[in-house]
């Protein structure tokens, strides 16, 4: 334990004491202050866990190596490469991103927090994070992980759910850093609170005992880790059901149409979906099918809905071509297991995945 958390600087020092032992280093974006690979892993981090990042981030960085190549790139390329990442609109806000830096930047992300966070994509907390790292800004990072430690640290009883106490904790972290903070140290005590969030300082369980900041935290003397952060309004998702034809050609081969350019899933490749399961047996009525088995449901989780999703898998024959015009130029025919240029949603590549490999999903 750092004596003299409660001080001024105190917790400051102590969060940056404790990253350069304990924290987490050696990840594939560590170690660099360039700000296009520091802002890629921190778009890449949003969302999605630092185990799935590690892998994702490297092969991303390889075909995009800077932030010219991302804004000449097709827009389909980004979102195949984001494949598996999820959350598609932060590939397509990347790639809005890297267009603005080059044509309004030449090329050089902005320096401050306070432009960074005008830029598509980047939000408050992403921006602080880029200007620590990149640039020794004295801005502290809010998070909902920075949040939970801020907020039990302080005792900070107010309700997280409304934007004046969260405005309110924002000052109050913000004033844990010193005026006179050093360039690098903005760095380590940016990632130090991040790993205090991820590996200490956990949502339940805290590893109270091991915490650098232990001595001087409320929640910790008052016993009310389990309470604190306190936010009483919870997104309640609502459940949307959903039909997807699954048509297959006798070699295999299963047809892909490209979504609507807005709404869930904007441009990506996906079975074409319908909201009720007598709408696409209309649709086979139509069609001469030898076969037709309805697989077992698929659930989905999305930020504000969870999809169950019926996957009905039609047998077609090998000339078969969807009806209408609307999908001239937005059908593909797809062999499962092989690259599908463009972006996939996770349940759809799961479900090409078990076509692949000649199996139904298992039966929730
Ligand atoms: N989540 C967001 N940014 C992160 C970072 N730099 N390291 C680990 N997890 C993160």
């Amino acid at each position: 334990m750092v004596a003299g958390v409660a001080g001024p600087g105190g917790v400051f020092a102590a969060v940056v004491q404790w990253q350069a032992v304990h924290g987490r280093h050696g990840l594939p974006w560590q170690g660099s202050p360039d700000p296009y690979r520091v802002w890629l892993s921190e778009i890449m981090l949003q969302q999605t866990q630092v185990s799935t990042v590690s892998r994702y981030y490297p092969v991303f960085l390889a075909r995009f190596p800077d932030v010219t190549a991302l804004a000449q790139a097709d827009v389909d390329e980004v979102l195949s490469l984001w494949s598996g990442l999820g959350y598609y609109s932060r590939a397509r806000n990347l790639h809005q991103c890297a267009k603005r830096v080059v044509s309004d930047y030449a090329g050089a992300f902005p320096a401050r927090s306070d432009v960074l966070a005008r830029l598509p994509g980047i939000g408050p907390s992403t921006a602080a994070a880029i200007a620590a790292f990149c640039f020794g800004e004295r801005t502290s990072i809010f998070d909902g992980n920075v949040k939970r430690v801020m907020a039990r640290f302080l005792g900070f009883g107010e309700d997280l759910s409304g934007s004046a106490a969260s405005q309110q904790l924002l000052a109050l972290t913000q004033a844990m850093v010193p005026t006179d903070a050093a360039g690098s140290d903005m760095g380590v005590y940016t990632q130090g609170l991040m790993d205090l969030g991820a590996t200490l300082c956990t949502r339940s369980r805290p590893a109270c005992l091991a915490c650098p900041l232990a001595e001087g935290c409320v929640a910790r003397r008052t016993d009310q880790q389990a309470v604190l952060p306190l936010k009483t309004r919870r997104v309640k998702r609502q459940t949307l059901s959903l039909y997807l034809l699954v048509a297959r050609k006798p070699d295999g081969s299963v047809g892909l149409e490209r979504r609507p350019a807005e709404g869930i899933w904007a441009s990506l490749w996906c079975f074409p979906e319908f909201s009720d399961r007598s709408l696409l047996s209309r649709l086979l009525g139509v069609l001469p099918m030898p076969s037709v088995t309805d697989w077992p449901v698929v659930r989905h989780a999305l930020s504000h809905r969870e999809l169950v999703l019926h996957p009905v898998v039609c047998e077609v024959a090998h000339n078969w071509e969807p009806p209408g015009s609307k999908h001239a130029g937005a059908w593909q025919w797809v062999a499962p297991g092989q690259p599908v240029q463009g972006g996939i949603p996770v349940p759809v590549r799961s479900l090409l995945a078990q076509l692949a490999n000649g199996c139904t999903p298992p039966a929730l």
